[in-house]
């Protein structure tokens, strides 16, 4: 993907250089244009350096500069997938909801047709005033899309709204709004479940698992970013930032995730189950936390309700259904015989042996499918890992369906 990032003068500036590392490290050619008060908080060769890439705009002490001669606002608009303006002041919000072009960055800014992003940093007053209200609701009305800043301690002393969203998140929703659609995904609806389930045994303990959610959450961004429309259903603790456009149901135990599922499923057009549920649960909860008694104590585990194969059962016609298998042994063979009980399109088995394929590892997918196992995905970072499922999924769906676009 190319980025443009555009950076204005705010002292968040310096977490842009993190932003375009980030994005530069995952493959992407990021450009970055800086306004004049920008390059008085970044230079422009940390960011040259950092992206391997021309840095464009203005520098406080030579003046605005030009990479080379030609048209540069026309070519640089039309070398964008996405321009992303992070941190945007009032100033450049105004600016641009106005179609003023005084500079590279807001002359680019109407000369794109790429998606825009804004990340807007600034002192809460200013994030409240009419004027800036206003102007982000006309730039939301062009089609622009926009970060809300985070409620902090601000470089002004001030605490309130207005501080620069996380960068992970502005990198997240870069991803979101800038990558390739799939046209067998674009516009789909989708459920994803995620996370381990929580069965309680009284207001402090619980029975879980080893999930972390991560791959279930990677699957819903790659999804995402295919251009579906995710649902995300999720257990455990979430993700550490807001992930963009996914505002995932939060639920506990394996019934409420049941709960929230079978109430989203007839609308959708798939689901990928990557929720590690809970098989049992204590057939009771105590209200109070229970007092531990003499001797060997037991405890009575009755069954959770499996999720998959209950709206496998309430499948319509023209819906999928994709589920994952994390199997200590016999992988394929347990996989498959998953695939044919739970009547799934395909499942991504997973060897979790010597506890692979738990938190931050790098990992291995094989899908099986009625044709038997399909070759194998990775060993990829979870994140790299999803995209891939989700390109083997859409390259499938679409050789399924020819017909539909
Ligand atoms: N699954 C589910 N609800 C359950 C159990 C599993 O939706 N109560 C889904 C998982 O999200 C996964 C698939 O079913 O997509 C297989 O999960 P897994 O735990 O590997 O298999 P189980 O069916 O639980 O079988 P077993 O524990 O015997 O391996």
């Amino acid at each position: 993907m190319r980025i443009l990032l555009g950076i204005t003068g705010g002292i968040a500036a310096y977490k842009a250089a993190e932003v375009a590392r980030l994005l530069t490290r995952q493959g992407h050619a990021v450009r970055c244009v800086l306004t004049e008060a920008g390059a008085r908080f970044i230079t422009p060769l940390t960011l040259a350096s950092l992206t391997g890439q021309p840095v464009f705009g203005a520098n406080p002490d030579l003046g605005e500069w030009r990479a080379n001669p030609v048209v540069e606002h026309i070519d640089l608009a039309r070398w964008a997938d996405l321009v992303a303006v992070a941190p945007a002041t009032a100033d450049i919000l105004g600016k641009t909801a106005n179609g003023l072009a005084t500079d590279l960055l807001s002359t680019l800014l109407l000369a794109t047709r790429a998606p825009v992003l804004w990340a807007p940093a600034m002192n809460t007053a200013m994030w409240s005033h009419p004027a800036v209200r206003a102007n982000v609701a006309r730039l939301k009305s062009f089609g622009h899309s926009l970060i809300e800043p985070v409620e902090g301690l601000l470089a002004c002393g001030e605490e309130g709204g207005g501080k620069l969203a996380e960068v992970e998140a502005i990198v997240d929703a870069i991803l979101a709004l800038g990558s390739p659609r799939h046209p067998a995904l674009e516009g789909k609806k989708v459920l994803v479940t995620a996370g381990p389930t929580r069965e309680d045994l009284d207001p402090v303990r619980t029975l879980t698992n080893r999930s972390t959610g991560a791959m279930g959450i990677e699957m819903a961004r790659a999804l995402r970013n295919a251009g579906a429309e995710v649902h995300l259903v999720l257990g455990g603790d979430g993700p550490a930032f807001p992930l963009y456009g996914l505002a995932p149901t939060r639920v506990r135990s394996a019934a409420e995730m049941l709960a929230a599922c079978e109430k989203l499923w007839p609308a959708m057009d798939g689901l990928v189950a990557a929720a590690a549920v809970a098989d049992q649960r204590p057939e009771t909860c105590s209200a109070e936390k229970v007092k531990k008694g003499e001797g060997p104590e037991r405890l009575t585990l009755v069954r959770t309700p499996d999720i998959l194969a209950t709206l496998s059962d309430a499948k319509r016609p023209g819906q999928w259904l994709l589920g994952f298998a994390a199997e200590s042994e016999g992988h394929l063979e347990n996989a498959a015989a998953k695939l044919t009980r739970k009547r799934l399109d395909a499942i991504l088995a997973n060897d979790v042996a010597d506890g692979q394929g738990f938190g931050d590892q790098a990992n291995t997918l094989t899908p099986v499918t009625a044709e038997g196992p399909q070759p194998a995905l990775g060993p990829l970072p979870k994140d790299e890992l999803a995209q891939a499922a989700v390109a083997w999924w859409a390259h499938r769906l679409a050789a399924l369906s020819p017909s539909q676009p």
